[in-house]
C-alpha cells in the first residue's frame, strides 16, 4: 500500500516515506514537521504542480478518455480538481494521482457547493434572509455531508462579497448589504462547512469568496473596476471576510476585480498584508477562474509577469489558467521570484491536505455506499422545505389576503408556475433540477381534493429573445412560449375570470442573477407588468409570489398587488415551501437583507448611508438644496430589515441600563415584545445604532444585534442585547480601531425604518 509514513527518531527528526521515497528530516512542530517531510521529497516541478488546480474534465474508469488530465495527474502537476462530480470519478482520480504519480501525494478535490449539494436550499440572498444563524450553520452543514459523501474535500463557498448593488447579479449568492449580519452568516458557514473536526469524513474545507470588494463593482457590472476609500473597505466590506478569517476558515478566492488600482490576485498588501499579517490568515489562497491570466487585460504584463506577481504577493493556487505551471521554473532561473516563494505557497497546500487526513486516507471521502445513503434523502428534502419557507418575505399583504383557504378556484398564472429547473436557483452545480418541486407541483398537493386549481402561462419571462436565450441555460430552460403575448394574456384572463383569488407566479429567471448575470434596469419585467395590468383589471384579488435574485424595483407591484411573497429561488423544495406559506402552515418571518429601491437610479441605496452636510428632513420628499431628487423620494421602496408576518408585533420602550458608561462597561438595552395578532409567529428584532459626533463621519445607523423571536398570538417576551465597548469601535481615518467618547442613539425595531429609540453616552 503506497501511503505516507513516518516515524520518529529518538533524535527528533523523522524518516518519511511516501510512495516508496525515503528521507530523513528535522524536527519542527507537528503538522509543520510532516509538511516539510513531503516537501524534502519534492522535485522543483512536483512543488509548482501542487500550485495548480485544473477543472475536471471527464475522468472515465479504466480508460484514457481525458487523456490530458490523467497525464497532468500522473506527471504530478495538478494540487487538485474541481467540479468533477461522482463519487466514482473522484474516486479514480484520486487512484490515478496516488497510485500513479512518482510521489502519489493525494488531490484535494473543490467543487462550488454554494447552497446545497443535491439538496438544494434556497439561494444565499434568501437564506440571509432567515436572519436565523443555526438554520444556516445547518444548511452549510447538511451541505458538507452530501459533498463530502460524493468525493468533495472542498467548497468554494461562503461568498461574503458586501454589494450595495442590485444590478450586479452576484448579490444572489451574498448575504446582501450588510457588515455585521454579513461577518455573522460568514462565521455560521465556515463553522457548518468545517465543523470541529476537518479530518472527519464528514466535513469539507470552506473557501471565503472573493477577496476582496468584489461586490463593488462600477455600475453593477461584473468583473469590473472597483475604487473605493480604505476606510470603506475596512468599515463596510472587510468585516465578513475577517469574520470567517477569525472562524478558521481553511482557503480564500482572490477577487476578479482591482482593488486599489491592482487586480486583487496581484495585490501583495491585500494578499500578504491585510490577510496575514493583520488578520492572521494560515490557509491558502486560491485565484479566481484564470483570474491570473486575466490580469494581462487588466494591463499588467504577460503571464510570465503576471503569475510571479500573483506568487509574490502571496497566491497559492491558480485556478484553471496554468500561468503558474508554465511560467515559474522560467522566472525562478531568471531570479523574478524565489524558491521560498515557491516552497511557501507549496507547504500551505500540502498543510490543508493534512488537517483534511487525505495523507491517512486519500479515499476517504469515496465510499460509493455512503454516497447511496445520504444524497437527496427525505429527510434532507424536509430539512431543506422547512429552510426555504423560513426564507420568504411578505412585501405586502392587504386585507389579509394571506393567508389563502384551501378552497374554491385558484388561478395560477405565470412564467414561473409551472418550472421545476428554475426553483434551483444560480450556482447550483450538483443539482437535480427536474427533481425539483415546482409551484404547480406544490399547490396541486396541497389543494389535492380541496380546491379547484386553474393554470395559465399567460406571459414569458422577458419579451425579448435574445435576453430569454441569456438567461435559460445551464440546464434551466426558461421554455419560450412562441404565441403572441396578446393571445397568451388573453388565455389567462380568461382563466382568471374563473377563479376566486389569483396567485402569479413571476419574476426572473434563476439564471438572470449570478455570474456575468448583470442588468441595467431591475424594474420587473414588462411583459410580465403587462400581465399583471390584465389580471388586475379582473378585479379579483392577486397574490404576486415573486421569483428573483436580486431587489427589484417593483412601485407598480407594490401599488396595484394585494399582497406580494418574495421567494427568490428555494431550491429544491420550492413549490412545497410556497404552499406551506400561502396556506398558512407557515408563518413568514423572513426580512430583507438588502434594500428594494423605487427605481433603478437610486442605486446604490442601503440603510446604513451617512448623513450629508444636507439631508432631508425625515418624512420630507424634496427640499430645494438638499440631498434628494426632483423626482422621487429618497426613500427606498422596501428597507433593509423589512419583512411581514400574517400576525403583527408591537414594541415597547426601550429600556437601559445605564444613560452614561465608561470604559469597559457594559450597556444592557431591552425591549417588551408583543405578538398583538391572531397567529404565532417569528419576529427579528433588530439592534441599531448612531454615533451622533466622531472624528470621522459615521453612518446614521448601523445593525449592532438582532435576535430571532418566536412568540405565541398573545404572548409577550422581554428582548435583551449588551453592547460592550467593542461594539462601537471603528476604523478612524489612520485605520486605527478605535472606540471614541461620546453620544450615541440606540434603535430597536423590526425593520431598519421604524425604530425606537433611546440615547446614552459612553465617556
Ligand atoms: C466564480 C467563482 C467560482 C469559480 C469556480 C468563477 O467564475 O467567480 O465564484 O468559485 O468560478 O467555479
Amino acid at each position: 500500500m503506497r501511503r505516507y509514513f513516518t516515524h520518529l527518531l529518538t533524535s527528533g527528526c523523522l524518516i518519511v516515506s511516501l510512495a516508496g521515497h525515503t528521507q530523513q528530516v528535522p524536527p519542527a512542530d507537528s503538522l509543520r514537521q510532516k509538511v516539510d517531510s513531503v516537501l524534502t521529497l519534492m522535485t522543483l516541478a512536483e512543488k509548482i504542480g501542487q500550485l495548480n488546480l485544473p477543472a475536471g474534465g471527464d475522468i472515465t474508469t479504466g480508460q484514457a478518455s481525458s487523456v490530458g488530465l490523467v497525464q497532468t495527474i500522473k506527471a504530478g502537476k495538478a494540487g487538485g480538481l474541481f467540479n468533477l462530480k461522482g463519487v466514482e470519478q473522484i474516486r479514480e482520480a484520486q487512484r490515478i494521482a496516488v497510485e500513479e504519480s512518482r510521489l502519489g501525494i493525494p488531490l484535494i478535490f473543490g467543487m462550488d457547493v454554494i447552497h446545497g449539494y443535491e439538496t438544494l436550499f434556497p439561494i444565499p440572498l434568501g437564506l440571509s434572509a432567515t436572519w436565523d444563524m443555526s438554520l444556516i450553520e445547518k444548511t452549510a452543514r447538511l451541505a458538507a455531508q452530501e459533498a463530502s459523501a460524493d468525493g468533495i474535500s472542498w467548497t468554494f463557498s461562503p461568498m461574503t462579497d458586501v454589494s450595495r448593488d442590485p444590478r450586479w447579479g452576484r448579490v444572489s449568492e451574498g448575504n446582501g448589504e450588510d457588515p455585521y449580519l454579513g461577518a455573522r452568516i460568514a462565521e455560521a458557514m465556515v463553522k457548518g462547512y468545517q465543523g470541529d473536526d476537518l479530518a472527519a469524513e464528514n466535513t469539507i474545507m470552506a473557501c471565503v469568496k472573493h477577496f476582496a470588494l468584489y461586490g463593488a463593482p462600477e455600475a453593477g457590472r461584473d468583473y469590473h473596476t472597483v475604487d473605493m476609500s480604505r476606510n470603506r473597505m475596512y468599515n463596510d466590506y472587510f468585516p465578513p471576510y475577517k469574520a470567517a478569517v477569525k472562524a478558521g476558515v481553511g482557503t480564500v478566492m482572490t477577487a476578479f476585480n482591482d482593488v486599489d488600482g491592482l487586480p486583487a490576485s496581484a495585490n501583495k498588501w491585500l494578499m500578504t498584508e491585510v490577510l496575514r499579517n493583520q488578520w492572521g490568515f494560515d490557509g491558502f489562497v486560491v485565484t479566481d477562474y484564470t483570474a491570473i491570466n486575466e490580469m494581462t487585460q487588466h494591463g499588467l504584463g504577460d503571464l510570465q509577469h503576471v503569475s510571479a506577481l500573483a506568487l509574490k504577493a502571496g497566491v497559492d493556487m491558480d485556478m484553471v489558467g496554468e500561468g503558474f505551471l508554465t511560467t515559474l521554473e522560467k522566472s525562478l532561473e531568471e531570479g523574478k521570484i524565489t524558491l521560498e516563494q515557491i516552497n511557501a505557497a507549496c507547504r500551505r497546500i500540502l498543510r490543508a491536505k493534512f488537517q483534511l487526513g487525505l495523507f491517512n486516507d486519500p479515499y476517504k471521502y469515496c465510499d460509493k455506499e455512503r454516497a447511496g445513503r445520504e444524497i437527496f434523502t427525505s429527510e434532507n428534502r424536509r430539512f431543506a422545505r422547512e429552510v426555504a419557507a423560513q426564507s420568504f418575505v411578505l412585501l405586502k399583504n392587504q386585507n389579509q389576503l394571506l393567508p389563502m383557504q384551501k378552497k374554491g378556484t385558484i388561478a395560477l398564472i405565470g412564467p414561473l408556475a409551472d418550472n421545476r429547473e428554475n426553483m434551483a436557483g444560480t450556482w447550483s452545480v450538483a443539482g437535480k433540477f427536474d427533481a425539483s418541486v415546482s409551484l404547480k407541483d406544490g399547490l396541486e398537493r396541497a389543494l389535492a381534493d380541496k380546491a379547484q386549481l386553474l393554470y395559465a402561462r399567460g406571459a414569458n419571462i422577458v419579451a425579448n429573445e435574445a435576453l430569454e436565450s441569456r438567461i435559460s441555460i445551464f440546464g434551466k430552460p426558461t421554455r419560450r412560449d412562441n404565441r403572441s403575448s396578446e393571445e397568451m394574456i388573453k388565455e389567462a384572463v380568461a382563466i382568471a375570470n374563473q377563479a376566486d383569488v389569483i396567485v402569479a407566479a413571476m419574476g426572473e429567471a434563476a439564471e438572470m442573477s449570478g455570474e456575468a448575470a448583470s442588468l441595467s434596469d431591475i424594474e420587473f419585467p414588462q411583459s410580465q407588468r403587462e400581465l399583471l395590468k390584465a389580471l388586475k383589471e379582473t378585479g379579483k384579488p392577486i397574490v404576486l409570489v415573486l421569483f428573483t435574485g436580486r431587489p427589484r424595483a417593483m412601485t407598480w407591484e407594490d401599488d396595484n398587488m394585494d399582497a406580494i411573497l418574495n421567494v427568490w429561488f428555494a431550491g429544491s423544495e420550492a413549490g412545497d415551501a410556497i404552499a406551506d406559506v400561502l396556506f398558512g402552515e407557515v408563518n413568514p418571518s423572513g426580512k430583507l437583507t438588502m434594500t428594494f429601491p423605487r427605481t433603478t437610479g437610486q442605486i446604490p441605496i442601503y440603510y446604513n448611508h451617512k448623513n450629508t452636510g444636507r439631508p432631508l428632513a425625515e418624512g420630507a420628499w424634496f427640499e430645494k438644496f438638499r440631498s434628494n431628487y426632483l423626482d422621487i423620494p429618497n426613500e427606498p421602496l422596501y428597507p433593509f430589515g423589512y419583512g411581514l408576518s400574517y400576525t403583527e408585533f408591537s414594541n415597547g420602550e426601550i429600556s437601559l441600563s445605564k444613560k452614561r458608561l465608561e470604559g469597559a462597561d457594559t450597556l444592557a438595552a431591552s425591549i417588551e415584545l408583543t405578538n398583538t395578532g391572531d397567529y404565532d409567529g417569528a419576529e427579528v428584532v433588530q439592534l441599531y445604532i448612531r454615533d451622533l459626533v466622531g472624528s470621522i463621519t459615521r453612518p446614521v445607523k448601523e445593525l449592532k444585534g438582532f435576535q430571532k423571536v418566536f412568540l405565541e398570538a398573545g404572548e409577550s417576551k422581554t428582548v435583551r442585547f449588551e453592547l460592550t465597548a467593542e461594539d462601537l469601535k471603528f476604523y478612524n481615518y489612520e485605520l486605527e480601531y478605535v472606540r471614541e467618547p461620546g453620544e450615541y442613539v440606540l434603535m430597536i425595531g423590526g425593520n431598519s425604518r421604524e425604530l425606537n429609540s433611546a440615547s446614552f453616552t459612553w465617556e
